[in-house]
């Protein structure tokens, strides 16, 4: 049987797939078909052991574009939160599914799955990452900025799960990163050191205005992520992390905004950030859908 294609994080597959992934997506969204295998008939389940808005409509809009359906487990929909195990789970989902999407907080969680599915398993996040994501950064960042290789980027806030998938996006689709976080909240070691040893330009500084300054695009998220529990003491940390208006004009005149949303506006970023010129969180957001279907087609098809 031929090795199942499974979308797991950045750092797990080749920049040769995520650019073939991409074209794929860009494809579909310029509405040409691909040529290779249809998802008629294909199922997708998806399992969110937490909230969203995004990736649960984009995943089941695009399989419904590309001719299949979703079958949607939310956290209370499924014998998991009842105890049976992600192992079982995955062996019985495998008979009724063509691929499963999960969302969850545990990373282990996400390789339990893939260890015991007999389908393609897509990461729609866990506390670790956040890849889907940034594959329509990626896609957003070109169609607005040209070839992202070579560019720099700024992130500001905290080491989350998207700061550890632009690392990983840096490392494949070869730009420069300067992240800005709190020490308290840092980016894990591991990280850091794959991305040193793969001799990309990652580094951390802990002034965000040193971060943005010249960079073409800047980066944030939400200051308490779901599952965070010390929210008083992360506002307390981030707020010297905030995207404004002054902050932002350090960058390069051109230089883009993004936010993978849910935003926090007035807390990492500003209204006059999210609705400025620089902003394309729109557009970022729609994206979703476009690369997702190119996730799903290389996946599935
Ligand atoms: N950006 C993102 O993943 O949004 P949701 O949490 O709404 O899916
Ligand atoms: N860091 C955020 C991303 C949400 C899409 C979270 O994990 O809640």
């Amino acid at each position: 049987m031929a090795e199942l294609r499974h979308f797991l994080d950045l750092d797990r597959l080749e920049t040769k797939t995520l650019r073939h992934i991409l074209d794929l997506g860009a494809a579909l969204k310029r509405g040409e078909v691909p040529v290779g295998p249809s998802l008629s008939g294909k199922t997708l389940v998806m399992i969110f052991e937490k909230p969203s808005t995004r990736t649960r409509v984009s995943f089941e809009v695009g399989i419904q574009q590309l001719g299949g359906r979703a079958v949607v487990l939310g956290e209370n929909d499924s014998q998991l939160g009842r105890g049976e195990t992600i192992a079982d789970t995955a062996r019985v989902l495998s008979r009724y599914a063509d691929a499963i999407v999960i969302r969850t907080d545990d990373p282990k969680k996400l390789d339990d799955l893939v260890a015991y599915s007999s389908v393609p398993v897509i990461n729609g996040l866990t506390d670790h990452s956040h890849p889907c994501q940034l594959m329509a950064d990626i896609m957003t960042f070109e169609e607005h900025g040209g070839p992202i290789a070579g560019k720099t980027v700024a992130w500001c806030g905290d080491g989350n799960n998207m700061a550890i998938s632009w690392i990983h996006a840096a490392v494949r689709f070869d730009f420069s990163l300067r992240l800005a976080c709190p020490k308290e909240l840092d980016i894990p070691p591991a990280v850091l050191g794959w991305a040193k040893d793969e001799g990309a330009d990652v580094k951390v500084v802990r002034d965000a205005d040193v971060a943005v300054a010249n960079v073409d695009l800047v980066v944030t998220d939400t200051w308490v992520s779901m599952g965070d529990t010390d929210a008083e003491k992360r506002h307390r940390l981030l707020k010297p992390f905030q995207v404004n208006a002054r902050r932002m004009a350090l960058a390069k005149p051109d230089a883009l905004f993004m936010h993978c949303l849910p935003a926090h506006r007035g807390e990492e970023v500003t209204d006059a950030v999210m609705d400025g010129v620089h902003s394309v969180v729109w557009d970022e957001a729609e994206n979703r859908l476009h690369a997702q279907k190119g996730i799903l087609a290389w996946c599935m098809g």
